[in-house]
Formats: C-alpha cells, structure tokens, sequence
C-alpha cells in the first residue's frame, strides 16, 4: 500500500462563526495544512452552512491558505466557476449529486480551472459509482458519517471500504489522496490512516480544544 505524509483539514463547521478568522488562524498556526469548508445547501444535506462569501473572504485573508471545498449540494458543476474565482485550492463533489453523465463533465471543469478535483462518497453508496473517475482524481473523499452535520459518531464500517479504494487508487492512480471525514478523533485517527486514509477532516475533536496545536499532533500520533 502507498504510504503518505499525513494531512490535517480542521472542517470550520465546528468553529465559533463569529471569530471565523482567529478560528482559522489558530489551527494554521497549529500546524493544519488545509481549511476543510463545508458548504450545503438544505437539499442534498438536511442542513445550511456556508457559501460563497465565507470561500472568498477566506482568501483575501489566507491568501496562501489551501482551501479544501466539500460540496454538500444537488448539482454542483453550477457552482465550479464560482467557488473557483472564489479562491478553492481544491473542489471535492459528491458522487450521488449529478446523474452519472455529469461527474465526468464536473471533474473536468474543476480540473480546467487549474484545482485539484475530489469526489465524495456517502457510507451506503455502492464503490462501484467511482470507478470510472478515479484516474482523473487527486483525491477521493470517503465519508465516515452521514454527511450534514459535525459531531457524529465514526463509522467503523467505512475501515474496509477505506482499505478496497486506496487499493484501486494503487492500480490506476497511485497519487491519489484519500480524503476521511466524520467522527475523526484520536481514537479513530490511527485506525483510519492504517486503513489507507491520508487526508483527515476533523471538526469537533480540534475546535473543542482550547489548544489546537496539540489536538492537530494528537490526530498525527504525535502526543
Ligand atoms: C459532515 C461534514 C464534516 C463535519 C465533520 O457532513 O462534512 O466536515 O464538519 O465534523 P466532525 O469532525 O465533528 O465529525
Ligand atoms: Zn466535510
């Protein structure tokens, strides 16, 4: 299995809305390498979070910010070139949020605009659904809650699907990420990693935690 440095995106949905740039701070001053933002929009998530504005002013603030965009939307190629100009370092869609002729066109047009290109996967989808886009990927997001909302528990059940994508990644796109997010702790952290996960979105565990650095190198084994 391909062994990678691991990568820590705290998702600022758990961080305090109205201090959301001190929030981002600390955890880059932590040692986080991207931002993990969620952005949903009532449909294809029973829940509203963020938008364009909060990508955009982001930027202006972190302009050397990786900015890890997860949309949780119906449809999402409406929106690339928006959350692109916005400043998204990387644009990762969910695989059940256009109809299967779509994904292709969509992981095309996030990839014209010079971003990385991520595609999700809620826990009962089928694996299947991604495999014709894994070559064209820099990175596949497997989710271990349902996704819309921060603070659920882990779903141990992902661990095997975790380990089957990393090995389909090794055979066609060996470079490829992969991306975990939902019930990330210090305790589901090393499971993951050992599953083949690389990329570790975490919410509640770092944003609970008046020290951020700390919960970032608790999450990398380092405490
Ligand atoms: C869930 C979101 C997650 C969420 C994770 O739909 O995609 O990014 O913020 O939260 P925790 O880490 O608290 O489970
Ligand atoms: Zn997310």
């Amino acid at each position: 299995m391909t062994q990678k440095a691991t990568v820590i995106s705290p998702s600022i949905l758990a961080a305090d809305a109205m201090r959301l740039g001190e929030e981002v701070r600390s955890v880059l001053d932590g040692g986080a390498e991207y931002i993990h933002v969620d952005v949903m929009d009532g449909v294809f998530v029973p829940n509203l979070s963020f938008g364009v504005p909060v990508v955009r002013n982001m930027r202006r603030m972190f302009p050397d910010a990786f900015l890890d965009v997860h949309l949780m939307i119906t449809k999402p190629g409406r929106y690339i070139g928006t959350f692109s100009a916005a400043g998204a370092s990387l644009i990762t869609v969910h695989v059940e949020a256009e109809e299967p002729e779509f994904v292709g066109e969509t992981i095309a047009e996030i990839r014209s605009h010079g971003l990385k290109a991520g595609l999700a996967i809620r826990p009962k989808t089928p694996l299947d659904e991604l495999e014709p886009w894994l070559p064209d990927l820099s990175m596949v997001l497997v989710m271990t809650v349902e996704p819309g909302f921060g603070a659920q528990p882990f779903m141990t059940d992902q661990l095997p699907r975790i380990r089957e994508v990393r090995a389909q990644l090794d055979r066609v796109n060996p470079g490829c990420d992969i991306e975990v997010d939902g019930g990330i702790t210090d305790q589901t952290a090393p499971l993951v990693r050992e599953a083949g996960a690389n990329v570790l979105v975490a919410g509640s565990f770092i944003y609970g935690k008046p020290d951020r650095a700390r919960a970032i190198a608790a999450l990398r084994g380092k405490i």
